[in-house]
């Protein structure tokens, strides 16, 4: 849209039907919390007013998705939407082989059983919590090779995600390359503020990696958004299609795990893509265990295809565009009233810095959680924590202390409009100017792992 002249980017979408929510009242909030232990992820949708608590799987299908649904072919083995499924990550992505999984971690279980020896290092430009869960229960270990930058919310580096090669020679260099099964390139970053991968750097991580007989694989959950990070700010994309975009970023990978539930919109699916097919071949094996058949993999013949058709209007410019317009309306927003968050504005979310909201709360009375908390008695808004809590425990049980402490405000595609983020930053800033007043929180209960879904804590005295 060179033509582009207004206020914000009017939606590339009308809506034709609603699903009616309601602002819960304020005891209503304060009775919810607390029955969720001050986890958000605890709290029944019913007592939520705007949900951001996550992109994932929360998305809205088109009518050209619903459509499709009526054409589930559900037959057990060699189902039609499985080819249409198949093709569409050839045609998008470029990869040979497809193998369908019931969403983004079932991919990842496969893909590192299949690839990791115990023993094994997997960098990565920093961790996320299902894609490490899956490299460590494998036997690994995993190592960030991020640029410093990344740990730094204030650094406005307009690829946060990129890998720093150093790091990633120097642990080449200290465990030997064959020790080292495949790099694991996250396209954007989730756990930095949804920041993405230059191209350049994408293709000096792959020639670094093929020189030493290392494969990459993303992680292409939000690889849309990165290709529309890639237009707008790296020299040399301005005129190229995102489509053409996605062929070359994906040239620089030897395979991919996707979570369908955000940049496929879709409401469930994933799948692993590769082009080796001496691995295809142990993906499949794996498959049938974990999963299904390699025709169906944990998704209906229906999903498969409301995944082969959001895989294509995601790629589609108007879509993508106005998707990064919204996340950074609500960001510049939260800027104006003075709120701290992560810069630049990323491509999925909005994440708060706890850490300025809160630096009266030690990172290990978890105040990234207590201000998720916050924001839900001040408005019914859900949101996540991002920080010590998502972080974990290492191997010696001491917890991680991952530098940023985030609040993530997670935009669904094609749910809200501009109106609702006006009413969380009202919700933010109410939170904001209560800050002085909070405290922090201590566990009552924690899992052993991927403690942030279900962990309960109750706020300190
Ligand atoms: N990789 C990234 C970067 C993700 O953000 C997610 C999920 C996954 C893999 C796993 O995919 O959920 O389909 O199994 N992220 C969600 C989130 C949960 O809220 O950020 P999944």
């Amino acid at each position: 849209m060179d033509s582009y002249k207004y206020k914000y980017r009017p939606e590339p979408y009308r809506i034709k039907m609603v699903e009616p929510m309601r602002i819960p009242t304020r005891e209503q909030r304060e009775e919810a919390i607390k029955r969720a232990g001050y986890n958000t992820f605890l709290l029944n949708s019913e007592d939520v007013y705007i949900d951001l608590l996550t992109d994932s799987g929360t998305n809205a299908m088109s009518d050209n998705q619903w459509a499709g649904l009526m054409l589930g072919d559900e037959a057990y083995a060699g189902s039609k939407n499985f080819k249409h499924l198949e093709e569409a990550v050839r045609d998008l992505y470029g990869f040979k082989y497809v193998v369908p999984t019931h969403q983004g971690r079932g991919a990842e279980n496969i893909l590192s059983k299949i690839m990791i020896k115990p023993g094994d290092y997997v960098p990565g430009n920093m961790y996320f919590t299902t894609t490490r869960a899956h490299q460590e229960l494998a036997g690994a270990t995993f190592r960030d090779v991020i640029i410093d930058e990344a740990h730094d919310p204030e650094n406005e580096h307009p690829f946060k995600g990129n890998v720093d090669l150093a790091k990633l020679q120097a642990l080449i260099d200290e465990v030997g390359p064959e020790r080292i099964p495949y790099i694991s390139l996250a396209v954007t970053v989730n756990m930095a503020g949804g920041q993405p991968v230059s191209m350049a750097n994408l293709k000096a991580v792959y020639e670094l990696a093929q020189k030493y007989g290392i494969k990459v694989m993303f992680d292409a959950t939000r690889c849309v958004e990165n290709a529309c990070f890639i237009k707008h700010r790296e020299p040399g994309y301005e005129n190229k299609t995102i489509r053409e975009i996605l062929r070359e970023m994906f040239s620089y990978a030897d395979g991919c795990t996707m979570s369908g539930k955000k940049d496929g919109i879709v409401n469930i699916g994933g799948f692993l893509a590769l082009n080796d097919q001496e691995l295809y071949q142990k993906a499949t094996a794996l498959v049938v265990v974990y999963e299904g058949m390699p025709s169906y993999g944990g998704m209906s013949g229906r999903d498969m295809e409301a995944l082969a058709r959001g895989l294509y209007e995601a790629a589609d410019y108007d879509f993508v565009a106005h998707r990064l317009d919204q996340v950074r309306y609500l960001g510049e927003k939260l800027l104006e009233a003075g709120i701290p968050i992560v810069k630049p504005i990323g491509g999925h979310a909005v994440f708060l810095d706890a850490r300025r909201f809160y630096p009266h709360i030690p990172q290990d009375e978890f105040p990234a959680q207590m201000l998720a908390a916050q924001i839900y008695l001040e408005s019914g808004v859900r949101t996540m924590e991002r920080g010590i809590i998502s972080a974990g425990r290492d191997a010696q049980g001491n917890h991680y202390y991952p530098k940023l402490e985030l609040v993530r405000l997670t935009i669904p595609r094609r749910v809200y409009t501009y109106a609702h983020f006006d009413y969380v930053v009202d919700a933010v800033q109410a939170a904001w100017n209560n800050r002085q007043n909070v405290k922090g929180l201590r566990f009552v209960y924690e899992p052993p792992v991927l403690r942030f879904f279900t962990a309960r804590f109750e706020p300190i005295q």
